[in-house]
């Protein structure tokens, strides 16, 4: 196992994504006022962030991951370069959120070998690998992400972190909705065994996240609310999104959730 860490060149490719997502320079930066917060709570918004920044990381290898899938399927050209684009949204959001990190007092450390960001390999069919990762990755996963950014901007206090927050969740959207863009096109081709197949890993998705609204409100732990944190409003939020964010329209392309066992992951 080893230390999650971030390298930067510099330079040209620096001046290139910086060409591409505009901006960074214009956000708040040496603003926190760190020195005015428990340091329990900044702590507490240390390891938030932290996990953030490796989360933007994995996001982008699975959208790396889900482009190289398109391309063997022969998705549309454009539907492939926004896949493609996305990564770089993340390359660019980790760079923001370990900004952040490092204004917070620096990264807590993480370990993980990197050898295993990228998602699982699979044995299907091209169209139906490219489905599975759509459906991972974009349908379910940043369909989460969306209300969770959402309700820790509405918390948010700071005007970096609020200004960070904005900026990510501005591409967001359109991540959650590039999986049922690709559905659009896909689904038709897909067999019945496939979207039961797409269903059931969906319900499985969804219980991997289970824990960030089932988990019991903790009476003692420090919620940093105004440097990026989250309460009971955003857990229902969670709850909300699977129904009406990812149950509802997946069953629109076929794919039917476990009406009971979703009821039960939400209850
Ligand atoms: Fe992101
Ligand atoms: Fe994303």
């Amino acid at each position: 196992m080893s230390l999650f860490e971030l390298q930067w060149r510099g330079g040209a490719t620096a001046k290139r994504l910086h060409q591409r997502r505009t901006g960074i320079d214009d956000l708040p930066w040496g603003t926190l006022a760190t020195a005015d917060y428990d340091p329990k709570h900044q702590l507490e918004a240390r390891a938030i962030w932290s996990n953030g920044v490796f989360t933007e990381y994995a996001s982008a290898a699975a959208f790396s991951a889900l482009t190289t899938a398109m391309l063997e399927c022969g998705a549309p050209v454009d539907l492939v370069a926004a896949c493609a684009d996305i990564v770089v949204d993340e390359m660019f959001h980790v760079e923001l959120s370990s900004r952040l990190t490092m204004e917070l007092g620096g990264a807590l450390p993480i370990e993980f070998d990197l050898a295993n960001v990228s998602p699982a390999p699979s044995t299907h069919r091209p169209l139906m690998k490219a489905a599975e990762l759509a459906l991972v990755t974009s349908c379910v996963s940043e369909s989460l992400s969306v209300p969770a950014m959402a309700r820790s901007r509405v918390l948010a206090t700071e005007p970096l972190c609020r200004a960070v927050l904005d900026r990510l969740l501005v591409d967001e959207g359109p991540h959650s909705r590039l999986g049922f863009w690709f559905l659009d096109w896909a689904a038709a081709e897909l067999t019945d065994a496939e979207r039961a197949e797409l269903a059931a890993t969906a319900v499985t998705t969804i219980e991997a996240y289970a824990s960030l609204w089932q988990d019991a409100p903790c009476e003692s732990c420090p919620l940093p609310l105004g440097l990026g944190g989250h309460d009971d409003i955003g857990k229902q939020d969670l709850r909300n999104a699977v129904q009406q964010m990812i149950a509802r329209p997946l069953a629109r392309y076929g794919i039917e959730l476990d009406a009971q066992r979703v009821a039960q992951l939400v209850a």
